[in-house]
């Protein structure tokens, strides 16, 4: 125990964040009752999905210890950015906002902004906020997110910017609170981190290195949500198709999802990242057999250039991975493959470019989202010469655009005048007559209905397809 303040403060977790929320509780209420209403927070998430899962954490804490949401970040006590750091424009943008949110703190001393996420892992950019935007009272990284309220305590006690980064953790902390964005669909951790070192990525240098949840406590952690609502979960990792491979009773991703599927309630199963090199023919059998994993994989193939491909570090070529979407497509007919594409790395060559479009040809991706290659410093691809002159990348990307573009409209269209299941998810936003619901393979639809319909998977007949998503009424 240590005894730092004269009480026990717990030396494991989560028992002691419980006591630094409870702690953090009383600095909260204590702050409410001086300015006479409740203090109110927002967290702006940039960047993916994990980003976004993360934020549902830190939401969960802040609710835990009082604070209330607010969605105007301008009126908010707290305001909380979970960053991004995968391409420099991710970056530019905190900067851009940090700005313009200290302006708003000269005329409310007593708010608070706190950061987090990928971009803290970097040292020029802490560097950067400890010189240039002193204002920033708490910074923290990916791997202690879960010292929230401890950080939150900590600050409330010392009048000077808090700053915890750790380089790496072994480290999972299970059971601590978090907020669902959705009543119906969640996203579950099952991994953390990458080992994969594609050399023009920062990923694994601001996550660390790979580290897998037990299924045990996966499968408890679904099980609750299913239980309190959920439906639909998307399962998350860097690079799910190697979940597992370290843990001490090592499992598959294959297998983890046949326990996953068994679990009553539980309608769908979605999940992100695969990467091509680990994708099993374990995996795709499972896939063809399971009627609740969805008909949708994210596959990113980066570029169509083996040679490329190589430079990439991906450890695919072009062959292999046209085999392996050969392999899914067999196997599962009518399954949407989406994938990443990043235009002008470090030496690639028109014929290179040549390559990616025939793979984008080949494939016909229902989506794909296309990249200008960003320079991140540390990582080998920043090193490479022979960087390609921004005006022939900017050619390239636009050409790339409009056939991936023109491709899915007509991939998209082949489900017209079909009935599928939609699993409604919101009132629209243009139209308050209309609901939204996604499909098993992640296209949109819009159809008549009202907030009733959230959260229910009802068949849909798909009437009319308008590029990226459907027209459709309920089918009885
Ligand atoms: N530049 C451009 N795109 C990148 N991505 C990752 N790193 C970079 C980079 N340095 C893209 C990859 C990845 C997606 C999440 O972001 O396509 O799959
Ligand atoms: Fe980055 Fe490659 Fe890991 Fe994906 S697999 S996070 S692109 S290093």
């Amino acid at each position: 125990m240590n005894t730092l303040d004269g009480t026990n403060i717990p030396v494991h977790e989560p028992e002691r964040q419980f006591y630094y929320i409870e702690k953090a509780k009383k600095y909260v209420a204590k702050k409410a009752k001086e300015i006479g209403r409740d203090l109110t927070f927002t967290v702006t998430t940039f960047g993916c999905q994990m980003n976004a899962r993360d934020s549902e954490k830190l939401v969960g804490i802040l609710e835990q210890i009082g604070y209330v949401e607010e969605a105007d970040e301008e009126k908010a006590d707290f305001v909380i950015y979970n960053t991004c750091t995968v391409r420099e424009n991710a970056n530019q943008r905190v900067y851009g906002r940090l700005g313009q949110l200290g302006h708003i703190k000269k005329s409310k001393p007593h708010m608070m902004i706190g950061l987090c996420g990928c971009m803290m892992q970097e040292p020029e950019v802490v560097e950067k906020l400890k010189k240039s935007y002193r204002f920033v009272d708490l910074i923290f990284g990916t791997h202690n997110i879960y010292k929230f309220a401890e950080l939150i305590a900590t600050r409330f006690e010392s009048n000077r910017m808090v700053i915890d980064i750790w380089k790496d953790t072994d480290q999972i902390v299970e059971d601590l609170p978090s907020e669902r964005k959705f009543a119906f669909k969640s996203g579950v951790n099952i991994m953390f981190g990458c080992n994969n070192f594609c050399s023009y990525c920062i990923v694994p240098y601001v996550r660390g290195r790979e580290r897998s949840r037990n299924p045990k406590d996966i499968l408890r952690e679904i099980e609750k949500l299913v239980a309190d609502g959920v439906v639909e979960i998307m399962l998350l990792g860097q690079n799910v198709n190697s979940y597992g491979k370290n843990l001490e009773h090592p499992i598959t991703f294959a297998q983890l999802l046949q326990e996953i599927e068994k679990i009553e309630g539980l309608e769908r199963i979605r999940f992100m990242t695969s990467h091509p090199k680990d994708l099993s023919d374990e995996l795709i059998e499972v896939m063809k057999h399971s009627d609740k994993i969805c008909k949708h994989l994210h596959l990113p193939v980066q570029s169509g250039s083996s040679r490329i491909l190589e430079k990439m570090n991906r450890r695919y070529t072009k062959e292999q991975y046209l085999e392996l979407v050969n392999k899914i497509k067999t196997a599962v007919p009518d399954i949407s493959l989406t994938t990443d594409i990043i235009v002008g790395f470090p030496g690639e060559t028109e014929e290179d470019f040549l390559e990616t479009m025939d793979v984008v040809k080949q494939v016909r991706y229902d989506s794909a989202f296309t990249f200008i290659y960003s320079k991140r410093t540390g990582t080998p691809a920043a090193a490479m010469d022979d960087q390609v002159p921004a005006d022939v990348i900017k050619d390239r990307f636009d050409r790339l655009l409009k056939e991936v573009q023109s491709i899915s409209a007509e991939v998209c269209s082949v489900h017209t005048g079909t009935t599928q299941k939609a699993l409604i998810e919101s009132v629209n936003d243009h139209d308050a007559s209309l609901v939204t619901g996604r499909l098993s393979n992640n296209i949109l639809v819009h159809l008549p209905g009202d907030a009733s319909y959230i959260g229910q998977i009802v068949d849909v007949h798909l009437k009319e397809c308008h590029g990226f998503y459907y027209t459709g009424e309920i089918s009885r």
